[in-house]
């Protein structure tokens, strides 16, 4: 397979363009110069001095990594190969590029019990209600302290319904006594599945929430990974991950011919589709899990970099799902590669979005926790190598101006290039780069956001649209935007959860707008957030149609990063599509 191709060639944008006539430019034509008025003089770069942040304080203050059972040893697995599996990660490299945790995944219960099978199966549970191993898994917390004597972390799984997936014994009825014996055992980690179980939603938020709060009576500090197959707002702020899709397949895509095309359901381009619609949840304690990695499980190592490009850049947790006592040399490259690792486990903790699509490449940014500098991946899912894409600073959330590149997978400086870079990369192969440039110009008197260039933007369905309402699918399918019968000439349109982060640079006083859910809205419901650096300025409670338009009027006095979050209120995304009339911000001159 030909490696990715990366040319750096001078382009010349004005700062003026606007985003969506860069992409036009970047999708009608390559060369974006051939738009462009000519050079212009930008000033030194701006960088602000907040960055970088330290490291939150938490149980999993960047997205947790290690390597779990599963994928590659199923219902089978048994406590050698745990053991086994840890001397690697130890001796790989794999420890010292990160990985922690050593999860065994369904397979070490006993067998539910079932006194109609014949012959009966035994009860899954001692005298004291506490759960029974399987054969091949002996002692436990021999394990554990294995596991510990090498630096690493013990994950185990569970099931918050009567048995596991894999028929094993699972934690209903038992929730307070299994979170005791997991802590007793020396278990630092829980990843809890969804199989037999009431599917009443109310009972599902209630099991989950018992498990964590006997994980908390425990005393010990345990990592709770929610497995409910789908992203579920109550697992904010209950689990340090939670699954946001369906389990992950060793496929990077899907065919034409499946409903979903190149994005299938369980595939890794499916996975990372449904995953960015999370984004705007992500962050310190807190991560959108999309599921675990099958690096090392294709045919292909451009799949597996492709596939590690992807998790690292949305911030995913980086738990390896390969055997380790047959990973090839390539393989064992790949997830440990630390420039890689670094965008992942990056301590500003904001998940990587999709920024633009051309033709069957995608392209993928992350702000990190250093003033101007972007990640950003671009995935070629077709079967042809790419035609060149022109990928612009401002596209990056970036000023325009020169940026230093480096190339995370060739482990190369690409050198300082103008306004943006052009990429060529293979079928099924990814260009990951890291771009440190200029932050975008500060706004300069009463500047209408409707039309300023964001930093970041993460949206639920379709992108933010920039006056106009959300269509929650296409770039400017919305209609004009209204909120309450009063129509909007300039705004943001979004879909919750979205989270879009403007930099005002501390040179801002006042951040004032009109919200409401659009009138093109259906019976939704969302709650607005206005946060200065992390920190809430306003928010307007639960908001559905019927309660009309909320005027925001907020002090925005030595901010530099406001963030217009809209989160969904508790009843699904669907159908909330939320609108921020007229946000303007009021600066100083300079
Ligand atoms: C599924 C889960 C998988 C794996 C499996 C074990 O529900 O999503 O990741 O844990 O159960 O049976």
């Amino acid at each position: 397979m030909r490696p990715p191709m990366l040319s750096l060639r001078p382009v010349h944008l004005s700062v003026l363009v606007g985003v969506a006539a860069l992409a036009l430019a970047c999708g009608g034509n390559d060369d974006p110069a051939s738009h462009a008025p000519g050079p212009v003089d930008l000033g030194p770069p701006e960088l602000d001095d907040d960055l970088p942040r330290p490291l939150a304080e938490g149980r999993a203050p960047t997205p947790p990594m290690g390597w779990n059972s599963w994928n590659s040893f199923g219902i089978e697995v048994t406590a050698d190969d745990i053991k086994a599996a840890a001397d690697i990660i130890v001796s790989s490299g794999m420890k010292d590029a990160g990985y922690e945790y050593v999860n065994i995944d369904d397979g070490w219960g006993a067998p539910h019990e079932n006194p109609d099978a014949k012959p009966p199966i035994p009860a899954e549970r001692d005298e004291d209600g506490r759960p029974r191993t399987d054969a091949d898994f002996p002692d436990v917390a021999e394990l554990a302290d294995y596991v510990h004597g090498l630096g690493l972390k013990l994950g185990i799984y569970s099931d918050r319904g009567t048995e596991t997936c894999g028929h094993r014994v699972g934690s209903q009825d038992y929730t307070e006594i299994d979170a005791q014996t997991y802590a007793d055992w020396g278990v630092d980690y829980l990843k809890y599945d969804n199989c037999a179980a009431d599917e009443n939603e109310e009972v599902k938020r209630m099991q989950y929430g018992a498990m964590r709060e006997a994980l908390d009576a425990t005393g010990r500090d345990i990592v709770y990974s929610i497995c409910a197959w789908d992203f579920n707002e109550w697992g904010l702020g209950m689990g340090q991950l939670w699954r946001t899709t369906s389990d992950i397949i060793p496929t990077f895509a899907g065919d034409a011919s499946d409903p979903m095309g190149l994005e299938a359901e369980h595939t890794i381009l499916g996975i990372a589709k449904q995953n960015n619609a999370f984004a705007a949840y992500a962050g310190p304690n807190g991560w959108n899990d999309a599921d675990m990695l099958e690096v090392g499980r294709f045919g292909d190592d451009a799949e597996s970099r492709a596939h590690m490009s992807l998790w690292a850049i949305m911030a995913s947790p980086l738990i390896a799902g390969n055997d380790l006592s047959i990973m090839s040399e390539a393989t064992r490259e790949i997830l440990t590669n630390t420039e890689v690792i670094a965008v992942d486990q990056d301590a500003l903790g904001i998940q990587g979005v999709l920024v633009k699509t051309v033709g069957d490449l995608a392209v993928w940014a992350k702000p990190l926790n250093e003033s101007g500098v972007r990640a950003v991946a671009i995935v070629n899912k077709g079967l042809e190598p790419s035609p060149s894409v022109t990928v612009s600073w401002t596209e990056l959330g970036l000023r325009a101006g020169n940026a230093e590149v480096r190339d995370l997978w060739q482990h190369a400086d690409l050198g300082t290039t103008k306004d943006a870079f052009t990429a060529t990369v293979p079928s099924h192969d990814v260009v990951m780069l890291r771009v440190a440039g200029s932050e975008p110009t500060h706004p300069k008197g009463n500047v209408h956001l409707g039309d300023f260039p964001w930093i970041y933007a993460a949206n639920g369905l379709g992108p933010v649209e920039r006056n106009r309402a959300n269509g929650a699918s296409a770039a400017g399918d919305g209609m004009p935007l209204s909120i309450a019968g009063q129509p909007f000439a300039q705004g943001l349109g979004v879909s919750a959860p979205s989270s879009v982060i403007f930099r005002l640079a501390r040179n801002c006083s006042r951040f004032t707008a009109t919200v409401g859910m659009d009138d093109a809205a259906g019976q939704g419901s969302v709650e607005f957030h206005v946060l200065g650096d992390g920190e809430v300025l306003w928010e307007s409670g639960i908001v559905k149609k019927a309660d009309g338009a909320q005027s925001v009027d907020v002090s925005v006095e030595g901010v530099v990063r406001l963030k217009l979050l809209v989160t969904n209120a508790g009843d699904g995304p669907a159908l909330d599509r939320a609108s921020w009339g007229d946000p303007i911000v009021e600066c100083g001159p300079g």
